[in-house]
């Protein structure tokens, strides 16, 4: 991306009145200043002290939104830390982090405040061409996409979001919402068949979060993506806790994770083609559809299963467990923090035992990570929810045992098992009655 004009100054652009649904029209015949980074176009803030960026002059509304999130602090966080130095800029600031710009660009080649923060060309990419001719194909457009190789991301959110003091996206490329998580049914036509809203990124921000707007890989039908940032987080507003798309801390089919956490509460008798409950666990905690409950049973429908970790005790919901940060002091050295933010998405992951990072996989109970239950107020300790987790799992499993014990471990129903049903199956053998029990 190279635009080397001679005459920029003073440049004002003919600015043309389209219909647009972001008020651009409201700053019609604003003029811009020239780029002060010329090499790659950036155009940073029209008027640093008001934080006025140049995109905002027409973009109004996403001005205003974007002025209320942590992006547009980033500068003043950096320096308030004592820690500034020149290697934390590049995130903090205007550069090439960020967008498709492939060498060092913006802050950390002019030093300019009008680079201050992560602003709309941090992540949009250089804005001159299109503030020259503003209309749709000239736009600057964002891109959702992480890449899989991910020291070698040269564009969105990863590129910033990446490295020991924050790990969102080695995290995530771990959990189930990335990488981890391929093996979903995200090719299948979004036209005829319903799992992409849930399982493939770009039509799960259509119809999970009703974003219709453009961003890069609207371009290609088959650019698929994992459980992207993007999908969960609003890169524009902080309406929403955590600049998320959709409440926290809301217990109902609007929450965040409900959204797709909801396909399917009970087992559906008799039907080939659904597989009965169906990522449950969103219907389960709000208390909404989830369990079997028998035909004909007469009793309080209404009233049904409901999660105590559900209640406004717990205001933070699926997140208290299963998205939490805390540090971990390096037990080699001792001398560094490495920080865990909590985007495996595990409620009790397994650690690595050298760093205390979480590194995914099956581990026994005993080696798993409590700490959200602790660091959520609700158990005082680890130890006691871990300890809890343990006898209530042990319950279950004698309760599960009076129904069928697979006592000889064959994973099969045999009149010789322990529990109630393999009895039901010696009799019907013993009576000869095939009916009297289906398996
Ligand atoms: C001089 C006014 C002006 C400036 C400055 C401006 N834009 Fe635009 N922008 C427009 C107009 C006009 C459109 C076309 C709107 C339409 O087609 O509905 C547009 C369209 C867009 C779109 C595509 C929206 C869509 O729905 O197709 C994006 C993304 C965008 N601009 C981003 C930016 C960014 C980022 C900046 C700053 C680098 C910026 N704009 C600066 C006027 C402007
Ligand atoms: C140029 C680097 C950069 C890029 C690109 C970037 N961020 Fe950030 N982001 C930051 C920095 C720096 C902060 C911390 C700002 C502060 O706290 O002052 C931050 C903060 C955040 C926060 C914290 C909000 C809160 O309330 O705590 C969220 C969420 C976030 N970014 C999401 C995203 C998403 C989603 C994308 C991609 C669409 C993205 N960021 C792209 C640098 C970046
Ligand atoms: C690779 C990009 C990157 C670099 C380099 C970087 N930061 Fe950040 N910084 C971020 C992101 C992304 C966030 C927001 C995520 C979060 O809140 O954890 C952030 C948040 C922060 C925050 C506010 C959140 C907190 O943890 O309290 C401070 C302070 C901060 N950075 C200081 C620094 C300092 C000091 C340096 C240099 C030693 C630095 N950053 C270098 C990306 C970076
Ligand atoms: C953290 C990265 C990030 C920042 C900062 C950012 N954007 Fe965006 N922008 C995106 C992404 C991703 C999309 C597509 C998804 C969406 O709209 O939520 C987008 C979409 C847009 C669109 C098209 C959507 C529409 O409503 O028509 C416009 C226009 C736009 N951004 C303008 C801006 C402006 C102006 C700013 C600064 C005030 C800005 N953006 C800051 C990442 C960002
Ligand atoms: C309403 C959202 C939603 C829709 C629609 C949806 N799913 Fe899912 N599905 C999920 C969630 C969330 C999970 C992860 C939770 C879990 O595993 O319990 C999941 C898990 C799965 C898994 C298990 C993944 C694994 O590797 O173990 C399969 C297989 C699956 N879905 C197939 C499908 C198919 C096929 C469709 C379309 C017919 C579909 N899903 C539609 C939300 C949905
Ligand atoms: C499945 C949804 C989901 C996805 C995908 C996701 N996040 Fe988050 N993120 C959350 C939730 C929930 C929180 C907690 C918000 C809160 O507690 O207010 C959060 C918090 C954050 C924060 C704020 C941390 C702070 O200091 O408060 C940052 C920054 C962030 N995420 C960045 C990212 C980045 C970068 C990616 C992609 C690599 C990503 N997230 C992917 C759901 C998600
Ligand atoms: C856009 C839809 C969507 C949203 C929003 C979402 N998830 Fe998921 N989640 C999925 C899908 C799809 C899978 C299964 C992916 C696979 O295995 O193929 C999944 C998998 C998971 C898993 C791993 C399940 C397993 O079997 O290992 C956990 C845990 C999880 N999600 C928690 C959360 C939490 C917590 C939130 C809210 C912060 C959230 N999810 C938000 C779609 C979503
Ligand atoms: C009180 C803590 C807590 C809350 C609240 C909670 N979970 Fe969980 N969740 C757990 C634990 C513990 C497991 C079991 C993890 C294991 O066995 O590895 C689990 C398992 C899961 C799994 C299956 C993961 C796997 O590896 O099989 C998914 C998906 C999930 N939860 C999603 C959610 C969603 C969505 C919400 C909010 C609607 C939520 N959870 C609320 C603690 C919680």
């Amino acid at each position: 991306m190279k635009f080397l004009r001679a005459a920029l100054v003073p440049l004002v652009a003919a600015m043309v009145a389209t219909a647009c649904t972001d008020t651009v029209t409201e700053y019609a015949n604003r003029p811009f200043n020239p780029p002060v980074d010329q090499l790659n176009g950036f155009l940073g803030y029209y008027d640093v002290a008001a934080q006025q960026t140049t995109c905002g002059n027409c973009h109004a509304s996403k001005q205003g939104q974007w002025r209320g999130t942590k992006h547009a602090n980033a500068w003043a966080t950096l320096q308030a830390s004592g820690e500034a130095r020149p290697s934390c800029e590049g995130c903090h600031t205007v550069s090439e982090l960020g967008n498709h710009v492939g060498q060092a660009a913006g802050y950390k080649t002019t030093g300019d405040a009008s680079y201050h923060d992560v602003q709309c060309e941090s992540c949009h990419g250089p804005g001159f061409t299109h503030a020259s001719a503003p209309d749709a194909g000239t736009a600057p457009l964002a891109s959702i996409a992480i890449p899989e190789d991910l020291a070698s991301a040269t564009n969105g959110c990863a590129e910033c979001h990446q490295g020991a003091g924050q790990p969102f996206a080695e995290q995530w490329a771990e959990s189930r919402h990335g990488y981890a998580g391929v093996t979903s049914p995200r090719e299948r036509d979004p036209v005829t068949n319903v799992c992409p809203q849930c399982h493939e990124g770009r039509e799960a921000i259509k119809t999970k979060f009703g974003v219709t707007t453009v961003f890069a890989e609207q371009a290609d039908p088959t650019d698929y993506q994992p459980i992207v940032c993007a999908v969960c987080h609003n890169p524009h507003s902080a309406a929403n806790e955590g600049q998320l798309r959709a409440p926290l801390a809301e217990p109902s089919r609007e929450q965040i994770c409900v959204r797709c956490h909801s396909r399917e509460g009970h087992p559906i008798p008799g039907s080939p083609t659904r597989r009965g409950p169906h990522a449950a666990q969103g219907l389960l905690v709000i208390g909404e559809d989830a369990g079997w409950i028998p035909p004909n049973f007469v009793g309080d429908t209404a009233n049904k299963i409901a999660s105590s970790h559900g209640t406004t005790a717990n205001p933070r919901l699926c997140a208290s467990c299963h998205v939490y940060m805390f540090d971990v002091t390096d037990p080699g050295t001792g001398a560094f923090v490495i920080r865990s933010v909590g985007h495996t998405f595990e409620a009790i992951g397994c650690l690595d035992p050298t760093t205390g990072v979480p590194v995914g996989g099956d581990c026994a109970l005993a080696e798993r990570n409590f700490k959200g239950c602790a660091v959520s107020g609700c158990h005082l300790t680890e130890d006691d929810a871990r300890t809890k987790l343990i006898a209530i799992r042990s319950t279950m499993n004698s309760l599960t045992d009076l129904m069928w014990a697979d006592t000889d471990n064959d994973s099969v129903m045999d009149p010789t098992d322990g529990g109630v049903l393999p009895q039901v199956l010696a009799q019907a053998i013993a009576a000869g009655d095939s009916n009297q029990i289906n398996l």
